[in-house]
Formats: C-alpha cells, sequence, structure tokens
C-alpha cells in the first residue's frame, strides 16, 4: 500500500481546512482517532494505515461545500497524488450499504460521476479498511466520538427516512458486530464513548 506518512496526512488536512474549513476537519480527526483504536485490536490492521485513512476521507471537502461531490473529488485529488488506496476510501466511506440511493443527501454529481460510482460499487469488494472507515465515519462527531445508534436516530430525524432506512441501519450494526469480534470487545470501549 502507499499512503502518505502521518505528517503528510495531516499537512494534506490542513491544507484542506485553509481552502474550505468547517466541522468536517474535526469530523475527519474524530475518525481517524476511532479507526486507530480499534485497528490496534485487529490483528490484520495496520493502525497507522487505520489513521491516514480516516484523516483523509473526506478531503474531497477541499474542494468547498457539497454534497455527494466530495466523494468523487476526494477520489480524483488523492489519485492526483498517487495516493490510490486512500482515494478508494473516498468512494467507499459513504457507502457501507452498496446501493447509490442510501446516500445521506444530495447527490450532486454529473450523470457520468454517478453512473462511476455505481459501476466502482458493483465492482468493489469491501476490505477491512473500507469496513473500518464506514464505521469510524459513523462513529466520529466534529469533537467526539459517539453511539452509532445515536447517529442513525439523529439523521432520520433530520433527513427523513426511506424504504432503506431499515436495511442501511442493520448494515451499520451489522459493521459494529464485525469489528466487536474482530477486536474481541466492545468497540465502544476501545473509542472510550
Ligand atoms: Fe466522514
Amino acid at each position: 500500500m502507499k499512503l502518505p506518512t502521518i505528517i503528510g496526512a495531516e499537512k494534506l488536512l490542513n491544507e484542506a481546512k485553509q481552502r474550505n474549513p468547517g466541522a468536517w476537519i474535526g469530523h475527519s480527526k474524530t475518525a481517524a482517532l476511532c479507526a486507530k483504536k480499534i485497528a490496534e485490536h485487529c490483528d490484520n490492521l495496520d493502525a497507522d494505515f487505520a489513521y491516514v485513512f480516516g484523516l483523509l476521507h473526506d478531503i474531497g471537502r477541499r474542494e468547498g461545500v457539497t454534497d455527494m461531490r466530495h466523494i468523487i473529488d476526494g477520489y480524483r485529488f488523492l489519485l492526483s497524488q498517487s495516493y490510490d488506496d486512500c482515494a478508494r476510501i473516498c468512494l467507499t466511506h459513504s457507502f457501507p450499504y452498496k446501493d447509490i440511493r442510501s446516500y445521506n443527501g444530495q447527490n450532486d454529481c454529473t450523470t457520468e460521476e454517478t453512473e462511476f460510482i455505481i459501476s466502482f460499487l458493483e465492482n468493489t469488494e469491501y476490505d477491512d479498511y473500507d469496513k473500518l472507515i464506514q464505521l469510524s465515519d459513523a462513529l466520529a462527531l466534529p469533537d467526539r466520538a459517539t453511539y452509532i445508534e445515536k447517529r442513525l436516530v439523529d439523521v432520520v430525524m433530520r433527513r427523513g427516512f426511506n424504504d432503506l432506512t431499515i436495511p442501511k441501519w442493520k448494515t451499520f450494526l451489522h459493521l459494529k458486530d464485525y469489528f466487536d469480534k474482530k477486536t474481541g470487545t466492545d468497540i465502544y470501549k476501545l473509542i472510550g464513548v
């Protein structure tokens, strides 16, 4: 895997902060910490890699205030830096449930970009880093980690629910269960919620 160092990733995040400051910077740092703490207890994961993936998963927000666009912007930016494994996380982190309609927000991508994302998801089997950042993203508030159940309810209160809500909730709870088993503990203890 070719990733930036932690210092390199922090530099990229700081540059992005100058371009588009916001709560997403704190969220990215919380997600990185959650990912690191969980990865430290997984035999097949590297905690520093997990930290870097967490820091950069939303880096597409460097381009401004966008919705689903941020995933494709992050993907392109990190590919341009030759960080292909980090680029992949930009796309996969938003889709624990592999259906483009399950995105929490507006699709502000072009038709071509949307088709690209759909086919990328169809042709990608998630590895444990994809899954770890999907989980960490859902645990991360700008200033602290929280219970996934709280985040799920909060999103539904703000955006309403549809026919994909229950399958999505099941996917998130399955992810939590997956990492509880992998770490041999309750991940809430690891991240200190
Ligand atoms: Fe995120």
